[in-house]
């Protein structure tokens, strides 16, 4: 048995709360908020499955109670439930701990956690897996559509984020062009200036920076977002006709609008991942079935889940994707260990 993991969860928004409180339905949303802010982190499930290899894993799920919106206002209560969660994950005899969701994004995209649980923690944000696994899901639609990305114009939205820093690096040189958009233009700029040092021959007029998504998405035919917002932030007005959108943010950032209105669009869902096998599930929170806590079907996972899931497996006792410069190597390793391992990607359309 290899393990066990732990893996960092938390409630989106009000509607994965109520989801496993239903009781909470008719609450008001700063009584709830301020119950959130008292309670420790605690253990929600726990779970085994077996990979292509035999390996059995086991890890548990930890929740931090705290809303996407809360990370955000309140970093400094944030990272301290972290620290909280990763005492615990030491007392129950974890490793190897995943930073799921906004548990990756405060704290310096998990390096304060590094450098407090030194030895003692390896962490991963499953970022290597996720921007390997998002590319492979666009490229498997664009050749549906018998589209070639050299005469695409693509769009990276939160491009100079860890995700997004990542993908741009990987696919500036594959499409005819590319907009880089986020709402700090300094950092844009460095990311542009980066991409050019390195690749000098490059044409730098390829390369496009924004803070205005709409100006980029409308000319877009392929948008990829990865954004720490927790809002709507690409609206119905705001893509070319018949684009492909693969939205990773989580929450997600495409409107619901569009999915109910923009028939022409594909909106698909980026580092979602098949399990190798059907898991079993033990100490449910609330006696509730684990595709109401993670919120997608039992052999499915988001990437950061399947990335920490894989480096169990294998015994890996580093820190690996950590901070915002994902190593371009470690995203061709954890691919190639996901293979072994059997997990592979899931083509999912976003629904309302
Ligand atoms: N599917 C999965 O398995 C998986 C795994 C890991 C992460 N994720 C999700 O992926 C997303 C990105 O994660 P990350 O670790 O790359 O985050 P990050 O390093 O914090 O980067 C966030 C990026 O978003 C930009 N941004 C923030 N607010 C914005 C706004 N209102 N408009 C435009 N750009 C905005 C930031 O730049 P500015 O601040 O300059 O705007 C930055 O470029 C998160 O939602 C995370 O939960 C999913």
């Amino acid at each position: 048995m290899k393990g066990p993991f732990g893996f960092f969860i938390h409630p989106l928004n009000y509607n994965d709360l109520y989801r496993v409180m239903p009781e909470l339905v008719n609450k008001r949303p700063d009584f709830i908020e301020g119950i959130l802010k008292w309670i420790d982190p605690f253990v929600a499930a726990e779970i085994e499955l077996k990979t292509k290899t035999n390996d059995t894993v086991f890890g548990m799920f930890i929740v931090i109670p705290l809303l996407a919106k809360q990370f955000i206002e309140d970093e400094k209560l944030a990272v301290s439930k972290l620290i909280k969660a990763s005492n615990l994950a030491i007392k129950l005899g974890t490793k190897i701990l995943g930073l799921g969701a906004f548990t990756s994004i405060v704290g310096r995209a998990g390096l304060t956690l590094v450098n407090l649980f030194k030895e003692r923690l390896y962490f991963t944000s499953g970022a290597s897996y996720t921007v390997a696994s998002s590319l492979e899901v666009v490229d498997y639609n664009l050749n549906q559509m018998n589209l070639n990305k050299k005469d695409l114009v693509v769009s990276v939205i939160g491009a100079t984020g860890a995700i997004g820093k990542a993908i741009s690096n990987l696919i500036y040189r594959d499409y005819k062009k590319i907009y880089l958009v986020a709402r700090n233009k300094s950092r844009l700029n460095a990311l542009k200036n980066e991409i050019t040092i390195n690749d000098p021959y490059f044409n730098k007029e390829n390369i496009l920076i924004t803070n205005n998504i709409s100006e980029a998405t409308k000319v877009s035919d392929v948008v990829i977002v990865a954004t720490s917002s927790p809002n709507e932030l690409i609206n119905v007005n705001d893509l070319k006709y018949n684009s492909i959108v693969c939205d990773i943010s989580m929450p997600h950032n495409v409107s619901k609008e569009v999915i109910e209105k923009r028939k022409d669009v594909i909106v698909i869902e980026g580092g979602i991942i098949r399990l190798p096998s059907i898991p079993t599930f033990r100490k449910l929170f609330n006696n509730i079935s684990f595709e109401d806590i993670i919120g997608y079907p039992k052999n499915n996972v988001l990437a950061c889940m399947a990335e920490t899931i894989i480096l169990t497996a294998e015994n890996i006792k580093e820190n690996y994707s950590i901070g915002r410069n994902i190593d371009s190597n470690k995203i061709i390793k954890i691919k190639e260990l996901a293979d072994k391992h059997g997990f592979s990607v899931e083509n999912v359309f976003l629904k309302k």
